[in-house]
């Protein structure tokens, strides 16, 4: 199937209308000292202000420029870690040396970089923490609930263990009970079918619904905006691992309406390594979630007033403080680390945040049109045809022998020979599977925005040749 087909089904979510164009090359200064766009031409690479016309065949293969990727590697492994652009790293250069020439110190909120990142994921300031990543969000999350004994959280069989420890946390400290939904895999569910399952699971001890959209096992993007309405309904704090959402999918936070997600910026987002996104809805959004904001602690904090604690939360669409504030301000940080965030932020901006997700989705789509050509559809533990499931995470059983889906270390020796035999970089993955006594072992393929058309296609033909060789 042509690419050109696959334009209409992209697309699917809450997502950020607007292209944000109004980033200038001279815009790019991160307001931290002297630090402006870096002349990443010098280096032989294009910047992003120079980027053909959107509508150019060259436009994507100019964006793939901007990475200084190995190019005798093909990397597919991006819902593990990104890589940042070149102006991004010589941000990086040029504010540590900067940093260090002048011995400046760094105690600060940050709200300049905080703006600019919220602009790009539909929220306001007060509510966007630059974090660590993702582990680092959610245990964040996690720890800052009033959570009581006997509270339930409500989550899934295929969560990573950056949500599952602080809900471990949770429960040896404070006796609150986890409960867990199987999530069935494939593409043969429909969105409702995942709501159903979460509301069936629901009881009145239940307090939290947590869940990772996507999951990065399978890259089955629950609806989030669904799953929140679901616990608006009745009452339950959402809690999202979103670690694979920033810089994939042009979500607007707002209209999620969930109360909290945390995600990478070190992934698809492409940011420094080492940093992360926090969302924490800090007014009562009554389009898009009525509820009134649950009880929050900023336990990692060095602005939490010593003395007379802060006001309660509002029950308003006006903040009664800046809860990501008192979140950012940690003792002294990195000027380096904080404004390659707020470089690539303005990059993606400057791309235009839907067209990223809808080209993330096209060759995730083509991907997974490939799959089922040659393996058939039954072979996807991703789901494929409903578009609101779909990211830029494609996994699938990669041998013919079906006995061969529980064999870890043939999965292994399969991405190590793609490596070693093809330079191409994916990961396993595996996960239980409802009806199987034995996890599955699957192998998982990123699809983002420096890649092109013919890399899907050397994919694909690279695992059927060698998934064939070991059959
Ligand atoms: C769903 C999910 N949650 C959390 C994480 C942990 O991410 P981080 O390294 O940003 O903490 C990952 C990493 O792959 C993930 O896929």
């Amino acid at each position: 199937m042509s690419l050109t087909k696959l334009n209409s089904r992209a697309g699917a979510g809450v997502s950020r209308r607007g292209f944000v164009g109004l980033l200038g090359a001279g815009a790019a200064s991160v307001g931290i000292g002297s630090v402006g766009v870096s002349p990443a031409a010098a280096a032989g690479g294009a910047t992003s202000a120079a980027l053909p016309p959107a509508s150019s065949p060259e436009f994507w293969k100019a964006v793939e420029r901007l990475f200084v990727l190995d190019d005798k590697v093909l990397f597919m492994n991006v819902g593990t870690v990104g890589s940042p652009p070149r102006e991004v790293l010589d941000t990086l250069d040029r504010v540590h040396r900067e940093v260090a020439v002048k011995a400046t110190s760094s105690y600060s909120d940050f709200a300049d970089v905080r703006a600019v990142a919220a602009q790009g994921y539909g929220c306001d300031p007060d509510e966007v923490v630059i974090t660590h990543n993702t582990s680092d969000g959610m245990s964040k999350i996690l720890a800052g609930l009033a959570l009581k004994e006997g509270d339930e959280i409500l989550t899934t069989n295929h969560e990573h263990s950056g949500g599952n420890v602080p809900i471990a946390l949770a429960r040896d400290r404070h006796g609150v009970v986890i409960k867990r939904v199987a999530l069935p895999v494939g593409n043969g569910q429909r969105a409702e079918d995942y709501v159903e399952l979460f509301r069936r699971a629901i009881t009145p001890r239940t307090k939290v619904l947590m869940f990772s959209a996507p999951t990065y096992k399978t890259g089955t993007m629950l609806p989030v905006a669904m799953l929140a309405k679901l616990a608006q309904d009745h009452g339950l704090i959402s809690v999202v691992d979103g670690a694979h959402i920033p810089g994939m999918m042009a979500y607007d936070f707002h209209e999620l309406g969930v109360d909290f997600l945390a995600g990478s910026a070190a992934k698809w987002q492409c940011g420094p390594g080492g940093t992360g996104v926090l969302y924490i809805r800090n007014k009562v959004l009554p389009r898009y979630n009525p509820n009134p904001l649950p009880e929050f602690w900023p336990v990692v904090s060095s602005s939490y007033p010593a003395e007379g604690g802060v006001p309660p939360r509002t029950s308003g669409a006006t903040a009664s403080y800046d809860i990501a504030a008192m979140l950012q301000s940690v003792g002294n940080s990195s000027l380096a680390i904080m404004s390659g965030v707020r470089n690539v932020c303005e990059i993606w901006d400057r791309i235009g945040r839907d067209r990223i997700q809808e080209r993330v989705l096209q060759l995730s789509a083509y991907t997974k049109d490939l799959i089922a050509e040659r393996w058939g559809v039954g072979s996807l533990y991703s789901p494929k045809d409903d578009p609101r499931l779909v990211c830029g995470l494609t996994s699938l059983a990669p041998f013919r022998d079906p006995r061969d889906v529980h064999d870890a270390a043939k999965t292994a020796k399969l991405v190590a020979r793609l490596k070693d035999e093809y330079g191409i970089v994916i990961r396993t993955s595996d996960f239980p599977v409802v009806g199987s006594a034995r996890p599955h072992q699957a192998v998982r393929i990123s699809t983002h925005l420096f890649h092109q058309e013919e890399d899907v296609e050397r994919v694909v033909e690279a695992l059927w040749r060698l998934s064939g060789d070991m059959s």
